[in-house]
């Protein structure tokens, strides 16, 4: 059984994971706007990865003995500027969740959690390969700029992800 105060910080990431949904459902929307398909492609897939954390989460409170409480999400941007501009900012926002989950893991390990702690691990490493991923992409899109044929030699090579459901551990 999870405490109250662990309850409630999973019930808030859980939001957060579905924020990170929305952003990236959002930056596909601009990508279609400029007809990038792939980096649309790209996007949404991320998006569906999101909401797979989120039902990891919401699977596991309810696993525990807890209660889950949707929150509202808050609107995400829908301008962006370039396709440099997005990656950072999903540089950016991994980062900012990974910080998310180490204060998880942080209260996990002061409350003798341990199933909290050891679910905790998956996103952990999650969380390595979540910010290698944007910033690999990051570093492309500055090598080849914004414009011209780089960006639609990348957006072919985006176009070919597709969603893996997450492994369950
Ligand atoms: Fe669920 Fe991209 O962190």
């Amino acid at each position: 059984m999870i405490s109250q105060k662990m309850e409630q910080a999973l019930n808030d990431q859980i939001k957060n994971e579905l924020y990170s949904a929305y952003l990236y459902l959002s930056m596909a929307q601009y990508f279609h706007s400029l007809s990038l398909k792939g980096f649309a492609n790209w996007m949404e897939v991320q998006a569906k990865e999101e909401q797979a954390h989120a039902e990891k989460f919401i699977s596991y409170v309810n696993d525990a003995g807890g209660r889950v409480v949707l929150q509202a999400i808050d609107q995400p941007p829908s301008e962006f500027e370039s396709a440099r501009q997005i990656f950072e900012e999903t540089l950016k926002h991994e980062r900012f969740v990974t910080g998310k989950i180490n204060e998880l893991v942080t209260l996990a390990i002061s409350e003798n959690d341990h199933a909290t702690n050891t679910m905790l691990m998956w996103f952990v490493t999650e969380q390595v390969e979540e910010e290698a991923t944007a910033d690999e992409f990051l570093q492309q899109i500055k090598l080849v700029g914004d414009k011209g044929h780089g960006i639609l030699m990348l957006d072919r090579e985006l176009g070919a992800r597709t969603f893996v459901p997450p492994t369950t551990n």
